[in-house]
């Protein structure tokens, strides 16, 4: 069987670890060659290169932090150096900084809004420009993919966390918007909302019995997602078998999104 990415270049932010981690490991193994983005410490990103390369892709990791504009521009640059062109973004690099809203400082709300959603669009300009520079390559349908990350919080209201549901709401008009301005030059640019997936970034409520109880009750799949469960609809999401899909993000959430308080109710 093809493989469905054989020849395609990709930058994942935050790519070393969590579902980024996931979906580098996933666009290799459909055979695209990887930059993986770390922001603090270069060695799981060293180790899941090596880990990709020895299934016959190319991968090396690229140190940034999103939020900084010669930062986003130099990764997605080093990226096309690398590799002579790039085909996919994963713009996955995201934080949370929680605290409720009367106590939230100014810091930890620029913060978050900062990386989560100017980061995505900072990166997301730097490979627009080259897409368009590199135009619609050879046997390709697109000339290139932004996968943004999202989150079921960006249409469900999250108490304690308004600097993080902010910034992925304004994910969500980000892609919308990109998509209706970049379709012209054939870059698709679509989003990913992952509903609560086991990573060290909820780890506080998977990790106690009795949250991860009350969790599964906010899941009509009735399971805690994982990276997995992520990773593939992403690798689908970038491949030229989704080229007519653009400006819409697909929620992979175990049916969070789809009210269920309303189960057996209402
Ligand atoms: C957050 C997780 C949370 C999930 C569901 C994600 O966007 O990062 O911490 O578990 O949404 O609430």
């Amino acid at each position: 069987m093809s493989k469905r990415l054989e020849g395609r270049t990709a930058l994942v932010t935050g790519g070393d670890s969590g579902i980024g981690a996931a979906i580098t490991r996933e666009l290799a193994s459909q055979g695209a060659d990887v930059a993986i983005n770390w922001h603090s410490d270069n060695g799981p990103a060293q180790e899941l290169g090596e880990e990709i390369s020895r299934g016959g892709v190319r991968a090396f990791g690229v140190g940034g932090d999103v939020s900084k504009e010669e930062d986003a521009t130099r990764m997605v640059e080093e990226t096309v150096a690398r590799f002579g062109r790039i085909d996919i973004l994963i713009s996955n690099a995201g934080i949370q900084i929680d605290a409720p809203a009367l106590e939230m400082t100014a810091d930890e709300w620029r913060k978050v809004l900062d990386v989560n959603l100017t980061g995505q669009f900072l990166v997301a300009r730097a490979a627009a420009r080259h897409f368009i520079e590199q135009g619609v390559g050879e046997g390709r349908r697109s000339a290139g993919v932004i996968v943004c990350m999202s989150s079921v919080h960006d249409v469900v209201p999250w108490a304690g966390h308004a600097n993080y549901a902010a910034a992925k709401g304004g994910v969500d008009m980000m892609i919308k918007t990109l998509a209706q301005e970049l379709a012209k030059h054939r870059i698709r640019v679509v989003g990913i909302a992952p509903g609560a997936i086991k990573t060290d970034i909820n780890k506080e409520v998977w990790g106690d019995e009795e949250k991860a109880d009350e969790l599964r009750e906010l899941i009509p799949y009735g399971r805690i997602g994982e990276v997995d469960d992520v990773a593939g609809p992403v690798s689908w999401l970038c491949s030229d078998e989704a080229d007519y899909v653009t400006g819409t993000t697909l929620y992979v959430d175990g049916g969070m999104t789809l009210y269920p308080g309303f189960i057996g109710n209402g």
